[in-house]
């Protein structure tokens, strides 16, 4: 994932990113902390300032059957033997200063995914199959400190799609891992999953998430106190709109409201039907999609006062990863705030920049010229 080929804007064609070779947790260190088919886990560490770490955590979906995780386990999402070494790091992991102007100079971590449930199971009967996710992050986050990270004043924890899922879910544990007095900001990249339901009236991520829980049993490992006030349904706190609440470091979520990985699976809309709307010519479902920026922006609302947002009326999934979609695309939110990119939106807050929260929600499609396709 090193080369970025974009059909739209000519400015970058191809984005060349800094290549981090890959470190794999010493066995012996990893306290049964394993992956899918029971390899060590591995990241990738670019250093930098040694007292302001980004740490990213890899998304990749999830498995939520037998199968699904027994074939995830014969590749680089289930199992270290496949991952590749080195790998690019990009947008907000980018060490150049013009792409990534506020945490270029950062230590940076990129977390491999490789348990198939945003790192939260800690099964310990191991079943043909390890269920141990949330061990993989305590493991790492371990090895991190006597890297350096325990000599961290600020953190960035991100990560997108099943890592931004990852982020919302792991806040309050990374920051329990780290010491006490160290700043930590979290920042989920279309991370914010919602329970909407398809034309059909079928509740595709709904179904999915209880099987995710239900299979690598997250009733014991995911946040208590949200299980016992939704009266024991666990699969509620898999879901960002109710996890959200209960997340106490500063949280930045940047998501588009046409996700277009929630459009194919969440509405299931084919690929087809929403990359026309792209070119802004014609757009076949537009009710649907409307409908389902309604459903997000809804289940955004309720703790908005604490809540950083940047929610922009593009067709993509994961803006922080990539150069141009970190930089390029730009909400004119406020008649005070300039027309700021996620880059530029995500330092404010990080930095406490503006004077208002950072809460940056684009119009409704289609208004915004200024969106990246991703190739
Ligand atoms: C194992 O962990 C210890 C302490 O956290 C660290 O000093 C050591 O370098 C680690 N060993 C390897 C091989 O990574
Ligand atoms: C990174 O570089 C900028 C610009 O030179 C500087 O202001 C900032 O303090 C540096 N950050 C760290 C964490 O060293
Ligand atoms: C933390 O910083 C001190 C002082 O610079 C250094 O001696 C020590 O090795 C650092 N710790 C780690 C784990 O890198
Ligand atoms: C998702 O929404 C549907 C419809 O309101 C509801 O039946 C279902 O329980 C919800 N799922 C979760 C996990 O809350
Ligand atoms: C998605 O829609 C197609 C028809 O476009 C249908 O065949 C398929 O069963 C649907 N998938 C799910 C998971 O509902």
């Amino acid at each position: 994932m090193f080369f970025q080929v974009l059909s739209l804007h000519a400015f970058p064609v191809i984005v060349h990113a800094v290549l981090v070779p890959i470190t794999y947790l010493a066995a012996s260190n990893s306290s049964g902390a394993v992956c899918l088919d029971g390899s060590v886990p591995a990241y990738h560490l670019l250093p930098g300032a040694s007292n302001s770490w980004h740490i990213s955590l890899e998304g990749g979906g999830w498995c939520d059957s037998v199968v699904s995780c027994a074939n995830r386990a014969k590749g680089h999402w289930g199992s270290s033997i496949y991952m590749q070494s080195p790998t690019g790091f990009a947008g907000s992991l980018s060490n150049d200063a013009s792409v990534n102007p506020d945490f270029f100079n950062w230590t940076q971590v990129f977390v491999r995914y490789c348990d198939g449930a945003s790192f939260t199971a800690d099964v310990e009967e191991p079943l043909v199959l390890y269920f141990r996710g949330k061990r993989i992050l305590r493991a790492v986050i371990d090895d991190l400190r006597s890297k350096g990270l325990s000599n961290a004043t600020q953190v960035l924890l991100s990560g997108c799609s099943a890592g931004g899922l990852s982020t919302i879910l792991h806040c309050n544990d990374v920051q329990s891992l780290l010491d006490p007095g160290v700043t930590l900001k979290c920042l989920s990249d279309a991370g914010f999953f919602i329970n909407t339901s398809d034309p059909g009236g079928h509740y595709l991520m709904s179904k999915l998430y209880k099987d995710v829980v239900s299979l690598h049993k997250l009733e014991n490992t995911l946040d208590q106190s949200c299980i016992g006030d939704s009266n024991g349904d666990a699969t509620k706190c898999f879901f960002p709109e109710i996890m959200k609440a209960y997340v106490k470091p500063p949280l930045f979520l940047l998501n588009a409201a046409y996700d277009s990985w929630q459009l194919e699976h969440g509405l299931n809309l084919s690929r087809d039907s929403y990359n026309s709307c792209i070119s802004y010519s014609s757009c076949p479902p537009v009710e649907l999609l409307q409908g389902f920026r309604a459903s997000m922006l809804d289940a955004l609302s309720g703790g908005w006062s604490s809540l950083a947002l940047y929610i922009n009326a593009c067709f993509t999934h994961c803006q922080a990863t990539w150069d141009a979609t970190w930089n390029i695309p730009k909400i004119n939110d406020k008649a005070s705030l300039p027309c700021r990119s996620p880059a530029q939106s995500v330092g404010d807050w990080y930095f406490e920049r503006t004077a208002q929260p950072e809460q940056a929600i684009d119009c409704a499609y289609p208004c915004n010229p200024t969106c990246i396709q991703q190739a």
